[in-house]
């Protein structure tokens, strides 16, 4: 299934000066800064900073090829919107930045697509150009939340979106000129308060107002930022409706019933959210957006949906299914863009026949030889080297989270029903599979070592202060485990999407703790509210030494005790080669994340995920 992006946003290298064009102050202007990057202007004021994937089709199509994104429905920023402003000035601004859309996506080798914007405080002149640009090639149109005080259920907006279902064009609903901006000065209160809000209001007032009932069930509408605040406060309105009559509106059915009148994107950023918005609305109406490339978009488009809980086909369906028929396009035509894609990137002319997958289109091998960006100019030859070797490690890092998260499942399953044994040997499997790849990372520090030192200083210089502190999947599996220390987020505060995870990481129950939750419920630990730390920690200790005890009972349990033992004990091991290795390389000078270098490492020597197993080795000889 492609992967689609429905909500992401471009503005052109360059524009007319729009003030001088209209006559009139406080109109967008971009100015350019240093290479690739530039500021968007709303006359004097700063509005916000933009880097070229804005406007530079190679640099989109080569986040999009980072982030697996076969196809990206892109539109304008809802600022251009002008529609305060006279209707001509609005409606030829809209046609400029509409062609430049048509223009960039010419340029996108078939996988950029465009929803234009309309002069919407003008129904006709808005009918008019949406359907020029419909014939032009775009997909459909984007619209703000509301025209001044006219919220979308207003009659003429009602006939514009009546339009749009007649010419078979996808609406986006984008929040716009936040609400009670007078008290919202500082902190970018207007966009994490306002927007939420706006958005519930827009659905609101749509279903009270019968505007779902008037309008055909064949319009395809899509509310951005998940809907705002709707789904979360949907059971509020319900209530309003089912007791007030002042809250009843006009529509036929209670609001519920009108969750299969639209979509909203996924653009929530926190798996939490993500799972209710899913809970509420269906996966069937819940599609990839992820306001890139702007400041406060999803940083790696996709994360949030693939690393959730959603089963595969909900996640499919997120990710590009439920796009395609918003979108009113062929998953298969979707698709196709990914092959030649492909093929082009592989430089191999390729007989298509029909769907069959090749080897390279599914591992993604073009995609994947691309990541390797060396930042020595010209490359230093080792530097390929050491990128790889560290790609290969977060790879590795990621199955074992994969494998690990479904250990805890499988644990937890146990506590559940103490009696069967399926989970716990599947636990044990999976387990296993953790240690053969965890001796394998230890033995991958080998590779490295090939490289002289003095080939490293070459190229050292270039990497501060990247380093592996800000590994964020050897931080999420320490959280896993069960050695969760906060203070390492800081590490983690210039990229909001690992953090976000790694605090969600800190609140899910560990390996550990759903490990002795399981003993607990098979009845081997008993531990006294009241008791002390060290009285639980020798509880926990004895609870394992009573299973090692009962070999014969037992033995499906030994074997989870054996292989958590072996994964800590190669775990250290992996520590102890990776300060073999930067002493090798670095002696004991500081890393380039700011640490005393081998003398900080050496005091992550005694950490332990399940000092417990240990302990009660040390009772076992009692
Ligand atoms: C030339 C090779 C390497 C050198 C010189 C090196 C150096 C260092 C240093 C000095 C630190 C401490 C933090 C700092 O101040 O930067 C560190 C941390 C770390 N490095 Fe490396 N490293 C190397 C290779 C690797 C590789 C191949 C990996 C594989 C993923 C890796 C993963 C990590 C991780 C996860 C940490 C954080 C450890 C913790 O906080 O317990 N390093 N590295």
């Amino acid at each position: 299934m492609p992967v689609i992006d429905i909500h992401n946003h471009f503005f052109p290298r360059a524009w007319p000066d729009l003030a001088a064009r209209y006559g009139t102050p406080n109109w967008p202007w971009i100015k350019h800064t240093e290479a690739g990057n530039a500021e968007i202007m709303i006359g004097d004021r700063f509005f916000r900073k933009i880097y070229s994937a804005c406007w530079d089709p190679e640099v989109r199509l080569s986040e999009m090829d980072r982030d697996g994104v076969e196809m990206q429905v892109l539109s304008a920023t809802p600022v251009l919107f002008a529609y305060e402003r006279p209707v001509e000035h609005a409606l030829d601004c809209a046609r400029l930045f509409n062609d430049a859309a048509l223009e960039l996506c010419a340029q996108g080798k078939g996988r950029l697509k465009s929803l234009c914007q309309v002069p919407l405080q003008d129904i006709d002149a808005s009918c008019k150009e949406l359907t020029r640009c419909m014939r032009a090639g775009h997909l459909g149109v984007q619209i703000g939340n509301h025209v001044g005080d006219k919220n979308l259920d207003d009659p003429g907006i009602v006939t514009f979106l009546q339009h749009c279902a007649d010419e078979g064009a996808a609406v986006l609903v984008h929040p716009w000129d936040m609400l009670g901006a007078q008290r919202m000065p500082n902190y970018m209160m207007p966009w994490t308060v306002g927007m939420p809000a706006e958005t519930q209001l827009g659905i609101v007032a749509m279903i009270l107002s019968g505007a779902f009932d008037r309008l055909p069930p064949k319009l395809r509408l899509c509310f951005a930022h998940g809907g705002g605040s709707f789904a979360f406060l949907l059971g509020r309105l319900e209530n309003a409706w089912q007791h007030h009559a002042v809250a009843h509106g006009v529509c036929e059915l209670p609001p519920s019933q009108y969750l299969n009148r639209f979509y909203v994107d996924s653009a929530v950023f926190d798996e939490r959210a993500l799972q209710f918005l899913v809970g509420t609305m269906g996966a069937e109406h819940v599609m990839l957006g992820s306001d890139y490339p702007f400041p406060l978009g999803e940083h790696r488009v996709g994360t949030l949906i693939r690393s959730s809980q959603l089963t595969a086909q909900a996640k499919d369906r997120l990710l590009g299914g439920n796009a395609a028929e918003f979108l009113g396009v062929s998953s298969k035509s979707a698709a196709a863009t990914t092959d030649s894609k492909t093929a082009s990137a592989a430089g191999t002319p390729i007989v298509p026949q029909g769907e069959q997958l090749t080897y390279s289109s599914y591992l993604k091998v073009p995609e994947l030889l691309k990541l390797q960006d060396a930042q020595s100019s010209p490359p230093h030859h080792d530097e390929l080297l050491f990128i790889i070797v560290h790609q290969t490690y977060e790879l590795w890092f990621k199955e074992l989270l994969h494998d690990l998260d479904a250990v805890v499942a499988n644990l937890r399953g146990a506590a559940a029903n103490p009696e069967s044994r399926d989970e716990v040997y599947e636990a044990a499997r999976l387990l296993r599979r953790c240690t053969e790849i965890t001796r394998v990372l230890v033995e991958q520090f080998t590779i490295l070592e090939t490289m002289l030192p003095t080939h490293f200083m070459a190229f050292r210089g270039k990497l501060e202060p990247a380093s592996g502190f800000q590994s964020e999947q050897f931080r999420e599996l320490e959280f896993l485990c069960g050695l969760k220390d906060a203070k390492m987020l800081r590490y983690h505060r210039p990229t909001p999407e690992a953090h976000a995870l790694l605090e969600r990481r800190l609140r899910e129950p560990s390996l550990h703790e759903v490990f002795f939750d399981a003993l607990r419920a098979l009845g081997k630990l008993q531990v006294d509210d009241n008791a002390t730390e060290r009285e639980r920690f020798d509880a926990r200790a004895r609870a394992v030494l009573a299973l090692y005890r009962d070999e014969r009972s037992h033995r499906d349990w030994i074997d989870v005790c054996e292989r958590l033992t072996e994964f800590d004990e190669l775990v250290v091991s992996w520590r102890l080669r990776h300060i073999q290795l930067v002493e090798r390389v670095i002696g004991v000078r500081m890393g380039t994340g700011g640490s005393a270098g081998s003398s900080y490492l050496k005091l992550t020597l005694d950490k332990k995920f399940f000092p417990e197993l240990w302990e009660a080795r040390t009772l076992l000889t009692e």
